[in-house]
């Protein structure tokens, strides 16, 4: 715990981004994953495994964009960059050890990006203590790249309402439940709207599903897409994502992952 304290203290990170929890939230990721890591490891090696089906499937192999890498736990990065001749890795913010690891491989790019463009908007108007505007925007970002011909968005699409969602309940306690739910499906919508408007093949892998399990005992599911509605999965597996005592002391969280190899939005 000192040390995590300790690296969010020193790492440095704008303030945006550090504001908005996303600095917190890689540190825990990674503090959770060595905490969990046998657990995990059948989780994200179906995540490698799913992305490297999706880039061996690909005719062309000119630029990979990997979204929400992340800390590159589920990204088989040295197969990817020689699988492709260049690969981007974008996330919210990427932390130094992981910066340190992509410039080992020549054709690997890092893009620092905010995919919901919602950061700045939300993040003003808390500053100025005003009820956040709830619209939201399609985000474009690499629509206009013509040599893309993977697109991976990596356990990304159930993360992307949270940070908001918990800062505007935090300042403003009294806010519609259900406006709040719907703003955050509209934002899980907004992503997927995103992933069809590129012509390059898409990888889409999300959990879909959150369990609280005590033995074979259902005590809580939720919806982390908010009731943004998938098509058929092309695989699906369960996460041990947080193992007991890493929650409750006697209750386990197991997550539903869906994956796609070549996924197309509905509709
Ligand atoms: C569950 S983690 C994915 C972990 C990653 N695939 C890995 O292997 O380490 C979700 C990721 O989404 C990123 N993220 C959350 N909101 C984002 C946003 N608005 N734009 C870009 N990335 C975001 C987080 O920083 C985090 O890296």
């Amino acid at each position: 715990m000192l040390f995590e304290v300790l690296r969010y203290l020193c790492t440095p990170c704008p303030r945006q981004a550090r504001a908005l929890g996303h600095l917190s939230g890689l540190i825990s990721l990674g503090a959770r994953h060595r905490r969990c890591r046998r657990a995990w490891a059948p989780h994200l090696e179906r995540c490698r495994a799913l992305m490297l089906d999706a880039a061996r499937a690909c005719l062309r192999r000119r630029t990979l964009l990997v979204a929400g890498s992340g800390l590159l736990l589920d990204v088989p990065l040295e197969d990817m960059s020689g699988l492709f001749e260049r690969v981007i890795l974008c996330d919210v913010l990427h932390l130094p050890a992981i910066r340190r690891r992509a410039r080992r491989l020549p054709n690997v790019d890092m893009v620092a990006r905010d995919l919901t463009d919602l950061g700045e908007r939300v993040w003003a108007d808390l500053r100025a203590d005003r009820i956040p505007d709830l619209a939201v925007p399609v985000p474009t970002h690499f629509l206009d790249r013509r040599d893309l011909d993977l697109v991976i968005s990596d356990n990304l699409l159930s993360q992307l309402p949270l940070p908001f969602l918990e800062r505007i309940v935090r300042r403003f306690a009294g806010l519609d439940a259900g406006e709040l739910e719907d703003f955050a499906r509209r934002v899980v919508e907004a992503h997927l709207v995103w992933l069809g408007g590129f012509r390059a093949r898409v990888c889409l892998i999300a959990d879909v599903e959150r369990r609280k399990l005590q033995g074979g005992t259902i005590l809580e599911c939720e919806d982390p897409l908010f009731g943004a509605v998938l098509p058929e999965p092309e695989r699906t597996w369960g996460w041990d994502m947080a193992p007991r005592p890493e929650l409750w002391p006697d209750a386990d969280a197991r997550h539903t992952v869906w994956g796609y190899s070549d996924f197309r939005p509905k509709g």
